[in-house]
């Protein structure tokens, strides 16, 4: 484990995504109770994480229920309600209903979508989340919270950026499809979760590991933003690391 000078964040490296997956789902479960609220990013860096959890929630290896909300950290806006691409479902789906989890998430068909990024912001601040978990973008992004963002930015309506609608567009029939906004956890709403576990895989991330690890606290790579966390873990495999000097 190695933590970069002037900051408190942790970087666990792992051989291979088996390793990661079982040191995440460790950080996350540490931190649960049976009435606790957990963040949920939604992303393919979690699933090994997820599975694991549920994995041991089957096995008796842990306790049942494991929390008791899960809370997204972004949604979609203007899929129909139930359509299998909105966070919502796509978090049941992997993780939220094989572990008992009530989803909270902003409603992504809301009248005024400012209105209910607010609503949702103050609904995940008074929920006191006991553990985040992360995702980040090749840009460095959390959430959809992109480079730029402020890092006391709070919940709120975000235009997608091109290249975050391409990476996503693998889930839609058509790259047309996939919704041009979204509602985000600003980077302060994430913040105020008591920990925070950013699980990355791959060498594609590498640059953006590296960014966040040891470059300076700044807007253009918002995950930085965990340097000034006061228990935060970066988990990565042995090819995302690959740039950390
Ligand atoms: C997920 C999210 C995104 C992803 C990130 C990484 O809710 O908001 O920030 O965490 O884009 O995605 P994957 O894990 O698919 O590489």
């Amino acid at each position: 484990m190695t933590t970069p000078p002037g900051s408190t964040v942790r970087h666990l490296v792992r051989d291979d995504a088996g390793q990661v997956a079982d040191t995440a789902a460790d950080l996350i479960l540490d931190v649960l109770e049976t009435d606790s609220a957990v963040g949920l990013a939604t992303g393919s860096s979690p699933l090994g994480a997820y599975q694991e959890i549920v994995r041991r929630v089957r096995l008796g290896a842990t306790a049942s229920p494991v929390a008791r909300r899960g809370f997204l950290l972004d949604e979609y806006l203007g899929l129909p309600a139930g359509d299998p691409n909105t966070y919502a479902s796509v978090i049941r789906r992997e993780v939220a209903d094989a572990l008992g989890l009530d989803v909270r998430g902003p409603d992504g068909q809301a009248a005024d979508p400012e209105q209910e990024a607010e609503r949702y912001g103050r609904e995940v601040v008074a929920a006191s989340v006991a553990v985040q978990v992360l995702g980040i973008g090749r840009n460095g992004h959390l959430g959809f919270n992109e480079p730029g963002s402020s890092l006391d930015s709070q919940t709120r309506v975000v235009r997608l950026t091109e290249s975050t609608r391409r990476d996503n567009a693998r889930f839609f029939d058509s790259p047309a499809d996939v919704p041009t906004h979204a509602i985000t956890q600003g980077l302060a709403t994430l913040m105020q979760a008591r920990r925070l576990v950013l699980i990355v895989l791959g060498e594609r991330k590498a640059e953006a590991v590296h960014a966040a690890l040891h470059g300076p606290v700044d807007p253009a790579c918002p995950a930085s933003v965990l340097q000034r966390h006061p228990d935060a873990y970066v988990v990565t495999d042995r090819e995302a690391a690959a740039a950390v000097r």
